[in-house]
């Protein structure tokens, strides 16, 4: 038998986990534990980044990241799950690896210059706002893995990590394979306004929303915005609401609103009703694990602490590698 291929990927605890990141990432993460060998953990530091100002948050996000996850279907037994803070080994990697990583390199990192813009609520002229894929970097290489699962807005940073394990091997010999990034095919899904799901556009929906919020949330959903009437026919193409009927609705029902919403045979109301109702169903399951994970704290603490135990063996050989080959003994 070949030996699996590892794979790492990490999310930051800023809120909690909703639909989009569910069908952009997790269900990927999800699929790839059956072929891979799975490092998954929340990236508390890297919220400290953009959040340090209002650090409370964090850890209470990062709880119910653990319950959203193990809710999701990212399972003890195929992937390692823990938390970055808990691994100090990768804030001593993070320190020497930023020794040898160029300014430039950073301050050109389409990400980096997007944030800045977009946080401007922020001050992120930080060192280590700057840094933020040096850390990315070590998260990564310290696990020597072959791949990483990520969105596009992550193929920079992972291009970075590429570029500083490269420059760690000559400065200072073989010790680190060159990541790549694997894309995830699965097309985005909205928020309920028609842009980028996103909890700061206050347009998400979450994997722990009761029923009553998915129904109260859906029918605020943004339609066919040509669609002024009932009267009128719509159209589905350019329906944010049909595109969630296309992942959550059956074959059938997807075929009939596709046909009487052309014929102004359907109103957007009954619509979203229906749309409704099969993504509460489709909730169902998620919402029973998560009230299991919810009432043993217990439990969740200690599959936490066994996918740490894990990491740090690989973590802590990686870092005898490293104090070795930069010849700092600590
Ligand atoms: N930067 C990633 C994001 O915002 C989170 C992250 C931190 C990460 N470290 C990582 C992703 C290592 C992949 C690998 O989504
Ligand atoms: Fe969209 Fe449904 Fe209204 Fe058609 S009937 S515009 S698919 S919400």
């Amino acid at each position: 038998m070949t030996k699996k291929k590892r794979i790492l990927s990490g999310m930051r605890p800023t809120g909690p986990l909703h639909l989009g990141n569910l069908h952009g990432a997790l269900s990927n993460w999800i699929k790839m534990q059956e072929e891979y060998e799975c490092f998954f953990f929340i990236a508390d530091w890297h919220a400290l980044t953009s959040d340090y100002e209002e650090t409370g948050s964090i850890s209470q996000y990062a709880e119910e990241m653990m319950i959203d996850w193990l809710s999701a279907g990212l399972a003890p037994e195929k992937s390692s799950l823990f938390l970055q803070s808990k691994i100090k080994e990768h804030a001593e990697l993070f320190l020497i690896l930023s020794m040898i990583t160029p300014v430039p390199w950073l301050e050109r990192n389409p990400t980096y210059k997007d944030q800045i813009v977009q946080l401007s609520n922020k001050d992120l002229s930080t060192f280590g706002f700057l840094g933020y894929p040096v850390l990315q970097a070590a998260d990564i290489i310290i696990y020597k893995a072959d791949g990483v699962p990520v969105g596009v807005d992550q193929v920079p940073h992972v291009e970075i990590t590429r570029e500083i394990a490269r420059r760690f091997n000559y400065l200072y010999g073989e010790v680190f394979p060159e990541p790549k990034a694997i894309l995830a095919e699965t097309p985005k899904i909205l928020g309920i306004d028609r842009r980028k799901m996103s909890k700061s556009y206050n347009n998400a929906i979450y994997l722990s929303d009761s029923g009553d919020e998915v129904a109260k949330k859906v029918a605020g959903m943004i339609t066919d915005p040509n669609r002024a009437r009932k009267s009128d026919p719509g159209d589905p193409d350019i329906c944010n609401v049909f595109d969630f009927h296309k992942r959550y609705s059956d074959p059938d029902t997807i075929a009939t609103i596709n046909e009487e919403c052309r014929k102004a045979g359907i109103g957007c109301v009954e619509c979203k009703k229906i749309m409704a109702k099969n993504l509460i169903v489709f909730l169902e399951p998620i919402h029973e694990k998560r009230e299991y994970y919810k009432s043993k704290p217990d439990l969740v603490d200690s599959i936490f602490a066994d996918g740490t135990e894990k990491a740090r063996g690989v973590a802590q050989q990686t870092m005898a590698e490293v104090r070795a080959a930069v010849k700092i003994q600590a």
